[in-house]
Parts: C-alpha cells; sequence; structure tokens
C-alpha cells in the first residue's frame, strides 16, 4: 500500500560530539567536533521502517530553517511522505547529543517545533491514519496529540504501536489499544514504578501486560528484547557486534518491528528481525544516516 505505516513523534536535528568522559556538575571537557545529523525519535522510526520498504507517512512539525530542510530531506530520500509535516514559526527541534568511546551515549532535547504538535494537527490527517496498517507514536510530542493519534486509530480499527520514549502518562484507554506497547528497561521501570529495579526482562514485560496493553516489549540493548503476548513471553537475542553510536538504536528497533508488523509478521518473527536492523545501527555513526535496508538485515 501507499502508506503502510503513519509515525506520529518528533524529528529533531542532531548535534553530536564526541567525549572521552562526560563532564560532572560544573566541569568543562574538550570534545570533537560537532557533526550535524537527522534524528528525532518520531522521523527516525520513519526512515527506519521506510529503509526496510514500508510506505511510510511522517505527521509532525520541523521549523522553516536549515535543520527543517535537512529532516525533511532525509525523510524523502529514505522514501517517507512529508505532506503532513507542519511548519510552525518556531525552530527545528534540537537533539544535543554527547557519545562515548564505548558507544553510549546521553540526549538533551529542546522541543521546537516538535512542541506545537495538536489534536488538530492529527485530526486533518484522519483520513491517512484510517487506511494506514500500522500507527507508530512516540512521546517527543505533546501528550494530547499522541493520544488523539492512538484514539484515531483505535475507532479505525488500525493496529496501534506505542514507544513509551520519554516517559509520559497515559489514559487507561489508550494502555488497552497498544500492541504492543514498547520500551526499554528505564521506561518500564517508570510504568511500573521502584519495586521493579532488580526484576529481570521476561518479570518486567509480565508486569507490564498486566497493566493492560494486548502486547508488550521490552527492549534490552546489547541484550536483545523481550516479546509477551497474553499467551507467552519470549526472548529474543541480539547478534554480537561492536557499538560505534548507538544514538537511536531503539528508533531503528522499533521502527523495523512496525515495518515486519505492517508486512503481515507475527510479533515475534517482527522482534527477530527489529534486533537485527538495531544492531546493525549501532555500527554506524548517527541515527537516521545508520539504518540498513532489507537487504543489509537479511545478509
Ligand atoms: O532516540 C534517539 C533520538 O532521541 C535522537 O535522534 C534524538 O534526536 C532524540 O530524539
Ligand atoms: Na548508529
Amino acid at each position: 500500500a501507499l502508506t503502510d505505516i503513519v509515525v506520529v513523534g518528533s524529528a529533531n536535528a542532531d548535534l553530536v560530539t564526541t567525549v572521552a568522559r562526560r563532564p560532572a556538575a560544573g566541569e568543562t571537557v574538550l570534545g570533537s567536533d560537532l557533526r550535524v545529523s537527522p534524528g528525532g525519535k518520531g522521523a527516525n522510526q520513519a526512515v527506519a521502517a521506510a529503509r526496510l520498504g514500508a510506505g511510510v507517512a511522517f505527521l509532525g512539525a520541523v521549523g522553516d530553517d536549515e535543520h527543517g530542510q535537512l529532516l525533511l530531506e532525509s525523510m524523502r530520500s529514505a522514501g517517507v511522505r512529508t505532506e503532513h509535516v507542519r511548519t510552525p514559526d518556531r525552530p527545528t527541534g534540537i537533539a544535543h547529543i554527547t557519545v562515548t568511546p564505548d558507544g553510549e551515549n546521553s540526549i538533551v532535547v529542546s522541543p521546537g517545533a516538535n512542541g506545537t504538535l495538536t489534536t488538530a494537527d492529527i485530526d486533518r490527517a484522519a483520513s491517512v491514519i484510517a487506511i494506514s496498517t500500522v500507527v507508530l507514536v512516540s512521546l517527543e510530542v505533546p501528550m494530547p496529540a499522541a493520544l488523539r493519534a492512538i484514539e484515531l486509530a483505535r475507532a479505525a480499527g488500525v493496529r496501534t504501536v506505542l514507544n513509551l520514549s520519554p516517559p509520559g502518562p497515559l489514559t487507561a484507554d489508550a494502555l488497552a489499544a497498544l500492541d504492543p506497547l514498547i520500551v526499554n528497561e528505564h521506561e518500564a521501570g517508570w510504568l511500573l514504578g521502584a519495586e521493579t529495579t532488580s526484576a529481570d526482562g521476561p518479570a518486567l514485560a509480565e508486569a507490564l501486560l498486566a497493566l493492560g496493553p494486548r502486547s508488550v516489549v521490552v527492549t534490552l540493548g546489547g541484550r536483545g528484547a523481550v516479546v509477551a503476548t497474553p499467551d507467552c513471553v519470549s526472548t529474543v537475542a541480539a547478534p554480537r557486534v561492536s557499538p560505534v553510536d548507538t544514538t537511536g538504536a531503539g528508533d531503528a528497533f522499533t521502527g523495523a518491528l512496525a515495518a515486519r508488523l505492517s508486512a503481515g509478521d507475527e510479533l515475534l518473527a517482527a522482534a527477530r528481525f527489529a534486533v537485527h536492523a538495531a544492531a546493525i545501527s549501532v555500527t554506524r555513526p548517527g541515527a537516521q544516516p545508520s539504518y540498513p535496508t532489507r537487504g543489509e538485515v537479511r545478509a
């Protein structure tokens, strides 16, 4: 189909510096030259899915500026449809990212244009949501817009995937619509509270399933993922790789999972494919520029 997946979420310019170690409070460290590359959880997921062959439309906002152009070009060259992208009178969102030699990242996001996404913007795309196979939502946009997308998808009987990143409070109705809810261990802990800090992946996934979503995926970074449905809880191992830059690896996973679900895979098969897409992405710098094609994942 022309639009298999509608992605609702953020688009950011990633301003990336490599540092030997992160500065402590009050400390200054010198890092590498600045790299600017296309990112943002929503745009990342859209590009990841499109590069794997899914028909994707992105629903979000960028500024009328150089960073906005960078994002539109990255999405368009991956084949993402961008006619639902709004351009408010605010700068494109920015992510300040530091990457350490082990490939780990830490990120501060300034939302900019992403913060202007409204329920009316979602409503304007109701017809494309209704004909899609999967609606994929992440939370670097205002919660009312994210919840509206989930609500429209449910009303149209469209499968809804939510990446609870960064974490925010969901309604019981929204939770019940998710198939799957995708979280990492931090986000799982946020949803479940402190008593789960020592729980392993399968225990987290089962506890999350009890909150009401139709299915759950807990991503475990280099250790793979856990998939939980009412029938069974399964662990998916990740291939061993040497990470260069883990920025956006979760988005590579989420976009790949949505692409395979929209192509008709079962959740577990989709997750097995998605851990390979994410593993490839961490071996290359940046978020969107590092996402593999279908042929690369199969190889
Ligand atoms: O998930 C990674 C992304 O988080 C980065 O691309 C950055 O823009 C932030 O949104
Ligand atoms: Na990468």
